[in-house]
């Protein structure tokens, strides 16, 4: 396998309740950062938050990712950080995302990405698929079927659909 491509999945508890992490922008703020940093790395994935956690890929070179990994390993905002997969990859699942954003909700979603960021068209099953598939991982226990998880992305839901755009 190609060793361009290093790729991190972690899930992670937030620090502070739902009410804190939105409301004092605790989340806005990471996710600008993230998105700011990742693109000039070049590097891209998903973050999810379900209120009561994060859930991320990171994907790029390993010179790249790992870097950024270290800071959002000590970053105070998160704890119990647990790696999921860490591994180098064929290729990119998120391209063009700098850093795609799932949330609880859909007004959660364009809040953070900005509302001229909205949904442009891309078609709402892939994304609401995406989503739930994303969020099953993130509230499962490690030792959930990961394999069937996965081949559920597989099955096309990784792929640089056209709700990718959305989120870059
Ligand atoms: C859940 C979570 C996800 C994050 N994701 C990223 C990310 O993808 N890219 C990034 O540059 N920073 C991300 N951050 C922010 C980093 O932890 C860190 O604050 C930022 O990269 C600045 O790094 P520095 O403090 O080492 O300068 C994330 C933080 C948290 C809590």
């Amino acid at each position: 396998m190609s060793r361009d491509i290093f790729r991190i999945i972690y899930k992670s508890t937030a620090a502070h309740r739902t009410e804190v992490m939105l409301g004092q922008g605790h989340v806005a703020d990471l996710l600008a950062t993230a998105r700011q940093r990742n693109q000039a790395a070049d590097v891209s994935g998903v973050l999810v938050y379900t209120g009561l956690g994060f859930f991320q890929v990171l994907e790029g070179a390993r010179t790249a990712v790992q870097p950024i990994f270290e800071s959002i390993l000590v970053d105070r905002r998160h704890h119990t950080l647990a790696v999921i997969e860490m591994d180098f990859a064929a290729e990119r699942r998120f391209p063009g995302w700098s850093m795609g954003f799932l949330g609880t909700t859909r007004e959660l979603d364009d809040r953070l990405n900005g509302a001229d960021l909205g949904p442009s068209g891309g078609p709402e099953v892939l994304d609401q698929l995406l989503r739930r598939t994303l969020l099953l991982l993130v509230d499962s226990p490690i030792s959930m079927p990961w394999l069937g998880a996965r081949a559920a992305l597989d099955d096309g839901l990784g792929g640089p659909g056209p709700s990718a755009a959305r989120h870059s």
